[in-house]
């Protein structure tokens, strides 16, 4: 029989990463989950799914866990006051890291292609112009850059020229300016790959062993954000990503 995909494109799926302890936090994290912390006027989780929507993703799936997962429930219900079509839950055990959470959305993207986001990044781009890019692209996946000024707090993208052949978790010594933000693009292989992870030295499945083995496929593309971008998981980027968006009102008619 023919695949089903000869019927046309199949819309994408979203999921949005919300776990973790977030420690870094403390003690804002101590009763409630770091991504319903305020970001200047909004909880912060309302801005991942707004990007989302933006771009055309309207069914999510949130994943959670630790502290507060029911009050995401309670905060966004069916996702319809967000112009969502809809919400569905999952809730991550412990903290195992970014590619374990998506585990949990193998069943929930079936024969779609899914667009990831982290819950704590905030940005204005309008994203539908690279989603379109991913959807024409055969196959493989695709991720979002941005140049920032301390790069040691990333996952940092490895160039030969314009083609990338790495992604560092982390890494003492950076080998460009630019962060992998948490956007992420991929086909169904991304959980065979998640699959045959292996847990890193801080006992997580790395997202960036995902980017590795796309890469080591020759399917891994990239694009770079232009407008701002902050992740909000340090006091520091918290106050950076209120600030951004504080900024982005006052331009607002
Ligand atoms: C995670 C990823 C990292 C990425 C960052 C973007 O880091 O592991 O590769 O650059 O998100 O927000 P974390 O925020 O979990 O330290």
């Amino acid at each position: 029989m023919a695949p089903v995909e000869s019927a046309g494109p199949v819309a994408l799926k979203g999921i949005v990463l919300a776990g973790g302890l977030g420690s870094r936090l403390r003690p804002l994290t101590k009763v409630t989950n770091k991504h319903l912390l305020p970001v200047y006027d909004r909880p912060m989780i309302y801005y991942p799914l707004e990007t989302l929507r933006r771009a055309g993703v309207r069914e999510i799936m949130l994943v959670t866990g630790g502290n507060s997962a029911g009050d995401f429930l309670r905060l966004l219900g069916n996702g319809a006051e967000l112009g969502l079509d809809q919400i569905y839950y999952a809730y991550q055990e412990g903290e195992r890291g970014i590619a374990d959470a998506l585990r949990l959305c193998e069943h929930f993207a079936g024969d779609h292609r899914i667009v990831v986001i982290l819950g704590d990044n905030i940005l204005q781009d309008d994203l539908s112009p690279v989603v379109a890019k991913f959807e024409a692209q055969p196959s493989g996946a695709r991720i979002l850059l941005k140049e920032v000024a301390d790069p040691r707090r990333f996952g940092v993208p490895v160039f030969d020229g314009e083609r990338l052949v790495a992604i560092e978790e982390k890494p003492a010594h950076p080998k460009s300016t630019y962060a992998v933000t948490g956007v992420y693009m991929f086909d169904r292989r991304v959980f065979d790959f998640v699959s045959g992870l292996q847990p890193s030295q801080r006992g997580e499945l790395e997202i960036a062993d995902v980017h590795n083995r796309y890469i080591r496929d020759g399917d891994l593309y990239y694009d770079v954000l232009t407008g701002p971008w902050s992740d909000a998981g340090t006091f520091e980027s918290l106050f950076r990503a209120g600030e951004l968006v504080a900024r982005q009102r006052a331009r607002e008619p």
